[in-house]
C-alpha cells in the first residue's frame, strides 16, 4: 500500500521504516520538500521511500500517519489539505505535550478533551485512529520483549478503520485493545505521560504496556 507520513521526527522514521520493511511504499512529508532529515531518511530507506511536503504525503498515502509535534498537528492537517485526507485511515500518534514548564511535560489538552478529538474535528472526512502514542519510537516496530507482544491501545469512531489498524498492528508485532471512540484519546494521551514518568524514574526507556487477562 501507499503510506503518507506527516512528520520527519523519530516517530515518522520508526513507522516509515516499519512500513517499508513490510513491503509498503512510504512518502514522508515535511513543511518544506527537500529538508535534510527527510532526504537523509530516503537515502537510507531505499527505493520504496520518498519525501515531499505535508500536502504531497497526504495526496500520496492511502493510509496516513500523523506524527508531528502535537501543538503543530492541526496546522499540519491544514497544510495537508482536508480533501487529500477524505475517507482515508489516519493514524494519530501525536501527544499534546507542553514542555514550557520543563520536564516532565504536561498535557496542553486534557480532561474532557484531547488532541485526538481535535484531529478528528480538523479532518471530519478522515477515519482517525489514535495509536502508537503510548510507546517510545524504539519499540514501535516488532518489539522484542520478555513478556511477549505488548498491547497497543487504540481509539477511533470508525470500526472498519480500527479493524484495518488491528491487522496492521499485528504485522508491526503488537496485540490490540480497542477502548472506544475518538474521545477515549483523553486516556491514551494521559497514558503517554505514565510511560514518560516511568522512564524518568527508572532511567530506562524500553518499556511498553500489556493488558493481562486471567
Ligand atoms: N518520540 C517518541 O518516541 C514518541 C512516541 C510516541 C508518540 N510521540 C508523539 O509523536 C509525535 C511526533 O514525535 P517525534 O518525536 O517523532 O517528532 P517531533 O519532534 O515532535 O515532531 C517533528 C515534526 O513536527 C513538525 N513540526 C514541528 N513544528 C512545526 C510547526 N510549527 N508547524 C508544522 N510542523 C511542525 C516537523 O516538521 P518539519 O519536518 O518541517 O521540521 C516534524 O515533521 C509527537 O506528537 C510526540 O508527542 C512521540
Amino acid at each position: 500500500m501507499k503510506i503518507g507520513i506527516l512528520g520527519t521526527g523519530d516517530v515518522g522514521v520508526a513507522l516509515g521504516n516499519g512500513f517499508i520493511a513490510l513491503g509498503h511504499e512510504v512518502k514522508m512529508g515535511s513543511r518544506k520538500a527537500g529538508g535534510e532529515k527527510a532526504k537523509a531518511w530516503v537515502a537510507k530507506a531505499g527505493k520504496k521511500a520518498s519525501e515531499g511536503t505535508f500536502e504531497d504525503a497526504a495526496k500520496f498515502g492511502e493510509i496516513i500517519v500523523l506524527a508531528t509535534l502535537g501543538t503543530a498537528a492541526e496546522a499540519v492537517l491544514a497544510q495537508s489539505g482536508a480533501r487529500n485526507l477524505e475517507g482515508k485511515l489516519l493514524w494519530d500518534a501525536t501527544n499534546p505535550l507542553d514542555f514550557s514548564g520543563g520536564m516532565p511535560p504536561k498535557l496542553a489538552i486534557a480532561g474532557y478533551d484531547s488532541l485526538g478529538e481535535h484531529v478528528q474535528k480538523a479532518v471530519p472526512g478522515a477515519r482517525v485512529v489514535k495509536c502508537f502514542n503510548t510507546v517510545g519510537n524504539a519499540l514501535m516496530f516488532k518489539p522484542e520483549l520478555a513478556g511477549g507482544p505488548p498491547t497497543m491501545f487504540i481509539a477511533g469512531n470508525d470500526e472498519a478503520a480500527k479493524g484495518k489498524t488491528t491487522q496492521l498492528l499485528k504485522d508491526f508485532g503488537w496485540e490490540t485493545v480497542d477502548i472506544g471512540g475518538i474521545e477515549s484519546s483523553r486516556y491514551l494521551e494521559a497514558m503517554c505521560l505514565t510511560w514518560v514518568l516511568h522512564g524518568l524514574k527508572s532511567g530506562s526507556w524500553t518499556h511498553a504496556f500489556k493488558l493481562l487477562h486471567r
